[in-house]
């Protein structure tokens, strides 16, 4: 007797081919029969109507710290999540010093020195989903060279390189970085090159957010391009766009350059998430001597721990309300105690350009959620994928549900490492999402943004089920994956 048959489901199995109604049996974990089944289970779900889909894989996280603090996962698991990559843009739970705190987005305290240290406490905290692990650039950069301008001296690149080779030997599946960031600003090509290479005898990706998204973008692809081709590695572009309404459109030029870089033999994948603003620690976008009036004009307040009352305002409102100008206003923010801990979301993107991209082969799917959920984070956080299937698959016919679940699932797997996973197929692992293609939609929105979707009616993690009619089940199943390793 099987564990469980869901009978007549719609099934789309991760590859883009086209639906097809079935059986899927799940037995120790895996998935053992695709179509008709004669196995009778514990557990039967008639599934006539819903959709079952490959479980969806948040390629471009910050929950490295979320899989301790939050081991439910709940905005991720109630969006048909069932994996997620971590140590995005440079930040990234390992290295770390045993004591003292992270120096990823989280910053929690670390009981660990690796990626095998910080593996066995993950999975001790029973995390509802499972996680692939980037070591990030601008933590190593912090832990050997502190927050210093400069390049580094030889024997810092050769520990920094060590602490490369050490996570891809325990299963990363690549290096991240945030060259918008400090302290990787302050660093040069070369010296992230001498990093990826480090990556390319493990066949591993560099995942980069460039070192600009807005006038420079152009280039910037072109220095992530270059690192990709001279260390002999897979690039994955984060969270693609262009920043600033005068770069608005540009989306499509630098997926032309990507074309054409594929087109001469280069290995190039991309992620987006299906919002016109982005968000991240405050501390990093301005100068706290001169901050930029125009994008200062284009904040709302995510969490702001020395002012909560200003969560989910518009920057500009406050200063109005202060009687200061909007650039006072993030001195006066990001000068109060705790004000570094402020994080924040800038409108500044397109609709089009993040059409463009859902448009494009190469593009997966990608959160960026920040899981602060103290304050209003952005929406995205919850809504991410229900919003790519209800709002630009059903809604807006962007793109075909076969397509967009592709790009949630094989293709993320595939690129990122994830070994017997994204499709549905006998023998893989059973990480399934049940969904109403009827129905499915995100709820979250900037005024209330921790909203569970609609539409998801049950996942499973490894054979597990984690979450049913709106029901977390807490099993926790989850695993802190290897790179490429079943
Ligand atoms: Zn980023
Ligand atoms: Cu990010």
């Amino acid at each position: 007797m099987a564990d469980t048959v869901i009978r007549n489901a719609t099934i789309i199995d991760g590859t883009g081919a086209d639906r097809f109604v079935g059986d899927v049996t799940i037995d120790d974990g895996h998935i053992t029969e695709v179509g008709v089944t004669s196995s009778s289970a514990t557990t039967e779900i008639d599934a006539t109507g819903l959709v079952l889909a490959p479980g969806f894989v948040d390629v471009h996280t910050h929950d490295d710290g979320a899989l301790l603090q939050h081991p439910d996962m709940e905005f991720k698991v109630s969006q048909g999540c069932t994996s997620v990559v971590v140590g995005n843009c440079g930040f990234s739970a390992i290295p770390a010093v045993p004591g003292e705190h992270t120096l990823d987005l989280s910053g929690v305290q670390a009981n660990w020195n690796d990626l095998d240290g910080y593996r066995e406490s993950v999975e001790n905290s029973k995390p509802a989903v499972n996680a692939m692990m980037l070591v990030g650039h601008n933590t190593i950069r912090s832990l050997e060279m502190g927050g210093e301008r400069r390049a580094p001296t030889d024997p810092e690149l050769e520990r920094m390189c060590r602490h490369v080779e050490l996570a891809m030997q325990q299963g990363a599946c690549g290096l991240s970085t945030g060259l918008i960031y400090r302290p990787g600003k302050w660093s040069d090509t070369e010296e992230v090159l001498e990093l990826a290479k480090v990556v390319a005898p493990f066949d591993g990706i560099y995942a980069t957010h460039m070192r600009n998204e807005n006038d420079h973008l152009l280039e910037a692809v072109d220095e992530a391009l270059e690192i990709g081709a001279k260390a002999g590695v897979a690039v994955q572009i984060s969270h693609h766009k262009a920043a600033g309404r005068r770069n608005w459109g540009k989306v499509k030029d630098s997926l032309a350059k990507v074309d054409a870089a594929v087109a001469d033999g280069a290995q190039v994948t991309l992620d987006v998430y299906p919002y016109t603003a982005g968000s991240g620690p405050m501390i990093q976008y301005f100068d706290i001597d001169d901050p930029n009036p125009e994008l200062a004009k284009a904040i709302q307040l995510a969490s702001c721990p020395a002012f909560r009352t200003y969560e989910g305002r518009m920057l500009v409102d406050i200063a109005e309300e202060l009687g200061i100008s909007a650039p006072e206003a993030v001195r006066h923010i990001l000068t109060a105690p705790e004000g570094k801990s402020t994080i924040c979301i800038q409108h500044t993107m397109d609709e089009g350009d993040v059409v463009s991209n859902l448009r494009h082969d190469r593009v997966m799917i990608g959160s960026d959620g920040i899981p602060d959920l103290t304050g209003k984070p952005h929406p995205r956080l919850f809504g991410t994928f229900p919003r790519v299937l209800g709002r630009y698959v059903r809604e807006q016919s962007v793109l075909e549900l076969e397509r967009a679940i592709r790009r949630m699932t094989s293709l993320s797997c595939d690129v990122h490492g994830l070994q017997g996973r994204g499709r549905i197929t006998e023998g893989n692992w059973a990480d399934l999402v049940l969904f109403d293609p009827n129905l499915i939609l995100d709820i979250a929105t900037y005024e209330d943004p921790k909203r569970e979707s609609a539409g998801i009616q049950s996942v499973w993690v490894n054979g597990q089920m984690a979450f049913t009619e709106g029901l977390h089940t807490q099993v926790g199943a989850g695993k802190v994956l290897s790179y490429r390793q079943h």
